[in-house]
Order: structure tokens, then sequence, then C-alpha cells
């Protein structure tokens, strides 16, 4: 199973934390939420995954692959279903490592880190 963990205390902009009283990551989590409806990603909420300056910050993550983390995402639909499309591709992989001829567009220059799994 891919997981998106989605960072619900991002800032919303540079210059503003919130918009309309939420956070950027609140925002982004309620794309990401609505649009892996009915895929087999789950999403989880998670205060800061420490990358506070390069919001808005995602990781995708499944037991016994790498793990991706991904930033600098608008908070927008163009992006959360950039992020879904591209943990399916995780998740139908063996690894997690997904072919660069598979990224959608909306992931390219967003990555951060790739952690291996522990086993
Ligand atoms: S507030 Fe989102 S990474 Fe710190």
């Amino acid at each position: 199973m891919t997981t998106i963990i989605v960072c619900d205390t991002c800032d919303y902009s540079l210059l503003d934390k919130l918009h309309n009283g939420k956070t950027g990551g609140e925002i982004l989590a309620e794309h990401v939420e609505r649009i892996s409806t009915g895929t087999a990603i789950t999403v989880r909420r998670q205060s800061c995954l420490m990358g506070c300056e390069r919001h808005c910050n995602v990781a995708i993550q499944g037991d016994g692959k790498l793990t991706y983390v991904l930033g600098k995402f608008d908070p927008t639909a163009y992006s959360a279903e950039a992020v879904v499309e591209y943990a399916e591709r995780h998740a139908e992989s063996e690894s997690g490592q997904v072919p660069f001829k598979q990224w959608p567009q909306g992931v390219k220059g967003h990555f951060v880190a790739r952690i291996p799994s522990l086993k």
C-alpha cells in the first residue's frame, strides 16, 4: 500500500500562511484527499515534515519501498493530481522507483529526497 503524507501546516504562499483561514498544507491535503478517493492510495496528514521553507511538502511511502519527499508545491488541484498520479505509479512499482518517463509533469523539479526502506 502506498501512502501520501501531506504536511498540513505548510504556508499558503511566500507572503501568507493562510488563505481563507486555511494553511496551504490544509488546502493541498483537501485536494489530495478528494483526488485520491476511489484509488488504492491512502492519505495521511502530518504537521510539519521539516521542509517549511519549500512549502508545500508531501512524502510518498510504501511498505518495503523507497520513500520520496517532494516540496515546493502550490496548494492547487494541479499539484494534487500530479502527486496522486505519481503515488499510483509508486504503488504499481516493485521498489517504489518510478521510471522518469512515467513521471507526471507536475512532480518534475519537486523531488527533495529519496529514502531507502528499512528492509
Ligand atoms: S510546516 Fe510543512 S514542512 Fe514544516
